[in-house]
């Protein structure tokens, strides 16, 4: 089985990883140096894709320090982008989360909650990087709702489901199949099917 590594320090995106990638022959692994997760500086700005290249190149910086040029490498950002609400939390989607969490989302909306969950997911191949984006369009919730995933997902509906649930009361299958990363990941399991990596 081929194996992919992924930085991340979120075992949410490592999960749902390694359930898209499984039953494609593909093992994803965190990628740890002596048994961590590397730190990588994340650069002030306000585009994702700005951001995961910045991420890549360090990534592939430490990769060269290791001798471990010739493996692939996944880097991903995420964020969710409330209409109402322009550019944010966007690329501060973690920080808003840590400071006023879900319900502070929930407070801060009326009647208008269209909102997105974009992902910019860079592969380092071993030669070259490769960029793939997904997206999700939807809505925020009224209420807090359901007990799987992470982040944001008790507050997030897909349009796509079309049955109002948000994606904390979904199967991680199912949060998949309508995702942002499900959509971006998919992509790149594409690039590596047909590019017999
Ligand atoms: P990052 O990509 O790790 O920077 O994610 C930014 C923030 O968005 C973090 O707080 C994540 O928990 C949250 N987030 C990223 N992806 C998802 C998702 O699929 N569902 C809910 N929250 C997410």
């Amino acid at each position: 089985m081929a194996t992919l590594n992924f930085l991340t320090g979120n075992s949410g995106k490592l999960a749902e990883a390694q359930n898209l990638f499984g039953p494609h022959g593909w093992e994803i692994q965190a990628f740890k140096i002596n048994g961590e997760v590397p730190d990588v500086i994340e650069p002030q700005s306000d585009n994702l894709t700005t951001v995961a290249l910045a991420k890549i190149a360090q990534a592939v910086e430490l990769l060269a320090a290791e001798n471990r040029l010739g493996e692939s490498l996944l880097v991903e950002d995420s964020g969710l982008f409330i209409e109402a609400l322009p550019e944010f939390p966007g690329v501060y989607s973690a920080h808003v989360l840590q400071s006023i969490g879900c319900d502070g989302i929930l407070r801060l909306l009326d009647d208008e909650r269209a909102a997105h969950f974009l992902t910019v997911a860079a592969l380092w191949t071993g030669e070259v990087v490769e960029v793939f984006i997904g997206r999700c369009d939807g809505r925020i919730s009224p209420e807090i709702k359901g007990d799987d995933g992470f982040g944001y997902d008790p507050i997030f509906i897909p349009d796509e489901s079309q049955d109002g649930r948000t994606f904390a009361e979904m199967t991680k299958e199912e949060k998949s199949t309508y995702s942002h990363r499900g959509k971006a990941l998919r992509a790149l399991s594409d690039y590596l099917n047909e590019n017999g990596a």
